[in-house]
């Protein structure tokens, strides 16, 4: 009988449910990887973070994907096509940048065939919510908008609000100093949306849904939020983007190698889990590889070589006896030998780093560029 109610509910709950995901940003804090490839493309543990959240929605019975695009569209029209994982998907393209209002307001045909409340959702968020339960709990009120809220450290990088007993969100302020937020209780970048939104939001213009209508809504009283536990990571800064790693691989690789097809792996390589090797990678004798490494499609990592809680973009190469600890090296990138990377250092597509370089301390390689002498302080390479 428990089990029955369980499942009429969701289903039910979830018919004709539609969900938008901003999927424009520049990514600036990434740069330089997000110089050739949007955010949503950045591989958490060998798969872009879009294709994880594609696969959350179409397990929670999502049906239809609206993606709001402009900056590097193409990348994500070409990996993603018109469906994926069973859902239909669509892309509203913005020829100028709306913010995060505006793409919703643009998409309003492909969202209001029904008069059902939608998904939006950011496409920088990692997450394990339960898309049914926010949806349930905007059902129950007279909401225009239901925020889903997580508990953090530091808010001042984020959406805080102020929220009641009941549910009900008193105000929101986007990024405020530490000291003059409200609580710790963060938007987490995931809403249900009642069509009335059509009528707030203006049309044809850049507008940010945190600063401009979110406020209005909760001085309306039309602002709620529902508060979650569990996994949530948003890619803002490379940082985060380690820290997602590691939690999907800690998920998807602790007890096994992730492993795809045509990996070849020298038996005297040392492999510390957990750890996800991508389709036809080679990983070559008396190399150390993890813990929280993605190795991706197509990379070769030489002798001698190791390599801990760092990703490493598809077919890069990492000649022999080096070092990359704690950084990032970007798609076809060359790694020659006896080249130590450390320290959130981030290597940018096709950059080639010479023999016996030293990179530490934050050290940023734009795409293609040499680097030809140790830098051992901050600095972006140009
Ligand atoms: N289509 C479109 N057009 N998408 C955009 C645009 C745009 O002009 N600008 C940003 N986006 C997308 C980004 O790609 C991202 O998926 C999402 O909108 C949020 O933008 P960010 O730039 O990542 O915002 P943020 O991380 O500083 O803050 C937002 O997320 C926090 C949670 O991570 C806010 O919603 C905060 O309130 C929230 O706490
Ligand atoms: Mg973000």
């Amino acid at each position: 009988m428990f089990i029955i109610t369980l499942y009429i509910i969701p289903i039910s709950l979830v018919k004709n449910v539609k969900a938008l995901i901003l999927a424009g940003g520049f990514g600036t804090r990434l740069r330089p990887l997000s110089c050739t490839r949007p955010k949503l493309m950045f591989p958490v543990a060998n798969k872009p973070i879009l294709d994880r959240i594609l696969k959350n929605l179409s397990e929670h019975g999502i049906t239809h994907v609206v993606l709001a695009v402009n900056y590097l569209a193409d990348i994500l029209i070409h990996n993603f096509g018109n469906s994926k994982y069973g859902m239909k998907i669509s892309y509203s393209y913005e020829k100028k940048p709306l913010g995060t209002g505006g793409p919703i307001k643009k998409a309003e045909d492909l969202l209001n065939k029904n008069d059902e409340p939608f998904l939006v959702l950011n496409g920088d968020i990692l997450t394990s919510i339960n898309y049914l339960d926010i949806i349930k709990i905007h059902k129950k009120t007279d909401a225009i908008a239901t925020l889903a809220l997580y508990e953090v450290e530091d808010p001042s990088r984020f959406g805080v609000v102020d929220i009641n007993g009941r549910g009900q969100i008193r105000s929101f302020v986007e990024k405020p100093k530490i000291e003059e937020a409200p609580s710790r209780l963060i938007n987490a970048g995931v809403y249900v949306l009642d069509q009335a939104i059509f009528d707030i939001i203006p049309a044809g213009k850049k507008i940010s849904i945190e600063r401009e209508i979110f406020p209005l809504l909760a001085m309306k009283d039309k602002l709620y939020g529902m508060k979650f536990e569990g996994i949530w990571v948003d890619l803002g800064k490379p940082n985060d983007f380690i820290r997602a790693n590691k939690l999907m691989l800690d998920l998807i690789a602790n007890e096994k190698l992730f492993l795809e097809k045509d990996v070849k792996i020298s038996k005297n390589a040392k492999i510390i889990l957990p750890v996800a090797i991508g389709k036809g990678a080679i990983i070559e004798e008396e190399t150390h590889i993890g813990p929280y490494v993605s190795i991706g499609e197509g990379v070769t990592v030489r002798k001698g070589t190791r390599i801990e809680n760092s990703i490493i973009f598809s077919k890069a190469w990492i000649d022999h006896f080096t070092s990359i600890r704690g950084a990032i090296i970007g798609e076809g990138a060359i790694i020659e030998g006896w080249v130590k990377i450390e320290d959130e250092c981030i290597v940018g597509d096709h950059a080639i780093i010479n023999n016996n370089v030293t990179l530490t301390k934050n050290v940023k390689v734009c795409p293609s560029k040499e680097v030809k002498k140790s830098i051992l302080e901050p600095e972006t390479v140009m």
